[in-house]
């Protein structure tokens, strides 16, 4: 990523670390997404300078416009608008068990299940970042036959959704009550007014402390 001033072509780099040689920055502008801001992009920004970044989870992204402090320090708004773009190659996610492990946990789970809420919002990617932020390693699944699943795969927690007589039930395994979690992200999501990228922001202090927030600042929030 970057220009070298000196080059007539773009340079290959590793984004992650920004591009030291023509730092310091005015914008930048990353087309990838980020789970959090590097810090790397911070110190090469100016103060005032502005960083536009994809940043989410695998379910849902969105765009934040950062206005840069100078001292490792950030905040701004998300714009209201869906965009999307792959994650930044490097992350630590190479670790990652396969679709196929993840899905033999609910395809095989046995547990006793109760009634299960499925939140009207279910393939709303608006939602989706709410509810990712109270599932940050879940991935969800939606099989022939098999309304929802969910299954976390650092600890292989997972919740599996079927229709019975009565209605919606789900069968939960594993360390984590990933349904219960989904259905407290629902409860916020409803009573918050259904809320847009727009009313999230994003705190980063001189500290390395990156802090997704809804409506105020200091607002419900989540620790990046
Ligand atoms: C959505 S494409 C955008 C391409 C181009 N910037 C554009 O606007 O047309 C994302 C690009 O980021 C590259 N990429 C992903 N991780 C990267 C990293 N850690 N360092 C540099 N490039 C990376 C991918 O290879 C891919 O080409």
């Amino acid at each position: 990523m970057g220009t070298d001033p000196g080059l007539r072509s773009p340079t290959v780099a590793d984004g992650r670390r920004g591009y030291p040689p023509a730092a310091p920055y005015d914008r930048i502008i990353a087309t990838c997404s980020v789970r959090r801001i590097p810090a790397s992009w911070l110190a090469q920004t100016r103060p005032g300078g502005i960083i536009v970044a994809n940043l989410g989870g695998d379910h849902s992204s969105a765009t934040v416009r950062l206005v840069v402090g100078g001292d490792g320090s950030a905040e701004g708004r998300f714009l209201p608008d869906d965009a999307a773009f792959i994650e930044i190659e490097g992350e630590e996610e190479r670790t990652r068990p396969s679709i196929q492990e993840l899905a033999d946990r609910w395809i095989h789970g046995e547990a006793p299940v109760r009634p299960a809420r499925v939140p009207e919002a279910m393939e709303d990617v608006q939602f989706w970042f709410l509810a990712q932020r109270f599932l940050p390693h879940v991935t969800l699944f939606r099989a022939e036959g098999r309304p929802w699943c969910l299954v976390d795969h650092l600890d292989l927690s997972w919740a599996r959704v079927e229709e019975s007589d009565n209605g919606p039930v789900v069968a939960q395994g594993g360390p984590q009550r990933l349904w219960d979690r989904l259905e407290e992200a629902d409860t916020l999501w409803t009573e918050g007014g259904r809320p847009g990228f727009e009313r999230y922001g994003l705190t980063i202090d001189g500290e390395g402390r990156q802090r997704l927030w809804l409506d105020p600042p200091e607002g419900p929030g989540w620790d990046l």
